[in-house]
């Protein structure tokens, strides 16, 4: 019985193992405690001897179990220590990192440029007021020129706003004809337009506007030149042509010379070597006296851009829908712009 029992312990290899010899062979129901418990029926001389064997094989077991045990336990501690050391001369795992959205990379890179130049940032809602996005622009209701930014109508009286200019409305009002205003605006527009590479219903646009007393029309050409070299590199020119915006008088659109370089070298866009970047011009008399601005003391310039276009001309990014489809593999090409 105790070579049998010592053998198992032997060849056990889980504490589980251990508990179930030690219950088998040192348990109430196991052979020792029949043995011990038989004593009764046997004579003076026997018992003393099988008792006393009997508790030298109980012992024997238990001595075993509890060195096997102990021998188990370490090995154990043993292996875990080793499946939970930590070698710090690994080199690191990369972390995926963001970045901002190219858009949000152009539009702050405009926003630093004109904050330099003086210039405060106003935003306003997306829910505009026909009288704000049309009305106050000079553009009254059945004017020809409302076609020419198809509008998302709410209600009669509300619709997401088609440009920027409202919040330049917004806060001439606000100031009353009573200081200076010198103003960019970011922010989302809409215009019923069908999504092609070129078209959005939504983009976004930044808008400027300067009001004070004695602005000329070659501050605003200042401006949109150091803008322009800012932006696309000094060795570029600015060239302006008149144009209509309901708005301003006169009124100009924006062409900057423009090179396309690729692996093989550089060559001129489009034939014409230039190529439109927004729209301005002074604001209309009308729009300053419905803010309650006199045209007579006060005048301005205004300008409108979309930075898609800004970005598309600047990296040759060749179809808008990429800034709202939001493949990582077309960002992550701008995350260090
Ligand atoms: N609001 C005009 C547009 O959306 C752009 C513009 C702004 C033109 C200011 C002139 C002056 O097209």
């Amino acid at each position: 019985l105790k070579v049998e029992a010592l053998e198992k312990v032997s060849s056990s290899n889980t504490l589980k193992d251990l508990q179930d010899i030690r219950v088998a062979y040192l348990g109430k129901k196991g052979p020792i405690t029949e043995v011990l418990r038989g004593m009764g029926k046997l004579s003076q001389e026997e018992r003393p001897v099988i008792g006393e064997l009997a508790n030298k094989v109980r012992e024997a077991i238990s001595d075993a179990l509890d060195e096997k045990k102990e021998k188990l336990e370490a090995e154990e501690l043993e292996k875990k220590l080793a499946e939970e050391s930590l070698d710090v001369t690994l080199p690191g795992r990369p972390v995926q990192v963001g970045g901002p959205h190219l858009l949000t990379s152009i539009v702050e890179e405009i926003e630093d440029l004109f904050i330099g130049m003086g210039f405060e940032i106003k935003e306003g809602p997306e829910v505009e007021t026909d009288y704000y996005n049309f009305e106050a622009l000079n553009l009254p209701k059945g004017h020809p020129a409302r076609d020419m930014q198809d509008s998302f109508y709410i209600t009669e009286e509300l619709l997401l706003r088609t440009h920027t200019s409202p919040v330049q409305a917004r806060t001439m009002g606000e100031y009353e004809g009573s200081k200076p205003v010198k103003m960019i605006c970011p922010g989302k527009v809409y215009r019923r337009d069908t999504d092609d590479a070129t078209h959005s219903h939504q983009f976004t646009q930044i808008e400027g506007l300067y009001v004070d007393k004695n602005v000329r029309m070659s501050d605003l050409k200042g401006v949109l030149n150091r803008f322009a070299k800012h932006m696309f590199g000094e060795d570029r020119e600015i060239r302006l042509r008149p144009s209509f915006f309901p708005f301003t008088e006169p009124s100009v659109e924006m062409d900057i010379s423009c090179k396309v370089c690729n692996g093989k070298g550089c060559s001129v866009c489009k034939g014409t070597g230039w190529i439109e970047i927004l729209g301005g011009g002074m604001v209309h008399p009308r729009v300053l006296e419905m803010a309650g601005y006199d045209p007579k003391v006060y005048n301005g310039f205004a300008f409108g851009m979309g930075p898609e276009r800004i970005a598309m001309l600047k990296y040759g990014v060749d179809d808008i829908r990429h800034f709202y489809m939001n493949d990582v593999r077309f960002l992550k090409q701008y995350h260090k712009v």
